[in-house]
């Protein structure tokens, strides 16, 4: 395998993702040059330049030491094209539009460098669609690098090929992303919103419906679905505030232009959800977008947060918490835990029990088109929205049949959120009697694969297979210095080996 060696890299777009990708390049030591649009007015690089000033004020701190913002180069795309020909992977991290996208492709593909990769940060377009702006020769070195916000602090990655992409190109950036940025890659397919927005969004949007259906306020609603449910302490319409409303706004537009019925979609039973729910829509024509305009699902006025009414659209007293036997009702194992609130009385149980279903049914029916096996789904959770468990993982320690009865009988009487029914693999063959006829997606052998039909062990990073060493130090299994690898010069002195092929050496001039 020849080696991908990052020298310098080039971020383009020096917006929330932007500037911070730049800053943990900069963390990690790599060298980073930032590009965003030339000012209209005084420098040309102002843009970027109040962008990495802001860098220092940022929450949580996207740089380890502040005044690294110093090594952050400045560009713009008038004056500094040329420094691009340096950049050996150039991010690119503009605004949520294929057509800005596609247009600066065009505008910077006359200055790639030969063998440099070019990843987009898009949080859901088609990668495939990106692609066709670019030429020929560069689409091979052309993929997805979708890091969560904020870079510094959320260790997924997810790494998207085409068609089109080279053969060893993922193998590369996995490698340097996890080596060298100290992330978690998962790969994913080219469908809309990757794995990680797919169903986190997907589970975003039922809970907005199931909140509104059980009549419950947004401060309560955070207070279930934050850590006492074993997610991010943000809950949910927090977390929403803080990614920003019209971010997630075009996630779900994302979801809604692909997805459904109609010419050149992708048919998906959930489709009914995916509706932008009013309260979002008008917090949007207000221009209320969450924690970046002050006010959006929640409003911090002086030291209090209010809390939006749906009902009158004003703010109120916020705060409140939920009921404390439902938060016993979390403590106890999963198996009585998911029980008890499917059988009790109370709204908070009953809407706990529901959101659950709904991401259970969800990443049952989607698992087959949208990732390689459960496992991808279950750490895109874990690793891109703070889950302490995503949602196979939890479904499987509740007891994998008993479960999927539950979520079939609420199919059934109308109470899920898709009429769609689970699919047949839940209930019969490898899945259904795994684990000793426990039943379940995670086992042993490796994670259930929908559309491969079998358990898939756990892929073996490439960045791991590199370093041969700390493996099998003695043993039958350990590589030999007399054998091990390719030969690339051997005398009654010496052994000269390669572990990769013997192109990947090359005589000293
Ligand atoms: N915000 C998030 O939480 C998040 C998370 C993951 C991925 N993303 C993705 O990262 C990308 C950037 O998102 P963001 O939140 O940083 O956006 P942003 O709005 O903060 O920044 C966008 C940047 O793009 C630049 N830009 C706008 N139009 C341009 C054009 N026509 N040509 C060149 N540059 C242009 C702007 O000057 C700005 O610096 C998007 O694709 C988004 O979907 C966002």
């Amino acid at each position: 395998m020849s080696r991908f060696l990052v020298k310098k890299v080039a971020v383009l777009g020096a917006g929330v993702m932007g500037a911070q990708i730049a800053a943990h390049l900069v963390n990690c030591k790599i060298p980073v040059v930032l590009f965003d649009l030339a000012a209209n007015e005084g420098s040309k690089n102002s843009i970027v330049t109040r962008a990495v000033e802001g860098l220092k004020q940022l929450k949580p701190a996207p740089l380890g030491v502040a005044d690294d913002a110093s090594l952050i180069q400045q560009a713009n795309y008038e004056e500094h094209m040329d420094v691009l020909k340096e950049c050996d992977l150039i991010i690119e991290a503009i605004a949520e539009r294929m057509d800005w996208k596609t247009d600066l492709y065009h505008k910077i593909a006359p200055y790639i460098a030969e063998g440099a990769i070019v990843a987009s940060n898009t949080s859901g377009l088609s990668i495939t669609k990106l692609s066709e702006a670019l030429p020929e020769s560069i689409k091979p070195r052309f993929c997805g690098i979708h890091f969560f916000n904020p870079p510094r602090y959320m260790t997924l990655v997810e790494l998207i090929n085409t068609p089109t992409t080279g053969a060893d190109v993922l193998d590369n950036l996995e490698a340097f992303v996890t080596s060298g940025l100290g992330k978690n890659v998962i790969r994913a397919h080219d469908t809309p919103n990757f794995i990680a927005n797919r169903v986190g969004i997907a589970g975003m949007l039922a809970i907005m419906k199931q909140t509104e259906a059980f009549g419950l306020t947004y401060d309560v609603v955070d207070d279930l679905t934050g850590k006492k449910l074993g997610r991010a302490s943000s809950g949910t319409f927090r977390t929403a505030d803080v990614v920003g409303l019209d971010t997630m706004a075009h996630v779900i537009k994302t979801l809604q232009d692909n997805l459904g019925e109609g010419e050149g979609k992708t048919p998906d039973p959930f489709v009914g959800m995916y509706g932008t729910p009013p309260v979002l829509a008008k917090l949007l024509e207000s221009k209320s977008l969450g924690q970046k305009t002050g006010a959006g699902f929640y409003k911090k006025v002086g030291r209090d947060i209010l809390r939006l009414d749906p009902e009158s659209m004003e703010y109120v007293a916020g705060g409140a918490k939920s009921n404390d036997v439902v938060g016993r009702m979390l403590k106890k194992p999963a198996e009585e835990r998911l029980q008890l609130l499917r059988n009790a009385e109370g709204a908070e149980a009953r809407f706990l029990w529901a959101i659950l279903r709904d991401q259970f049914h969800y990443a049952a029916v989607h698992l087959e088109a949208i990732a390689e096996t459960a496992r991808d789904i279950d750490f895109a959770m874990r690793w891109g929205f703070g889950a302490k468990q995503g949602p196979f993982e939890l479904w499987q320690q509740a007891g994998w049949l008993q479960v999927a009865n539950w979520i079939k009988e609420d199919i059934d009487a109308g109470k899920a959120i898709s009429s769609a029914p689970l699919p047949d693999w839940v209930f019969k063959g490898p899945v259904a009697e795994s684990n000793g006829g426990k039943g379940g997606v995670h086992t042993p052998q490796g994670s259930w694969s929908a559309s491969a039909k079998k358990f898939i062990p756990k892929r073996k990073l490439p960045v791991y297979a590199r370093q041969h060493f700390p493996e099998n130090v003695l043993g039958a299994a350990a590589p030999s210095f007399t054998t091990a690898g390719t030969t690339l010069h051997e005398d009654d002195a010496i052994r000269i080996w390669t572990l990769g092929t013997s192109n990947d050496y090359q005589e000293a001039p």
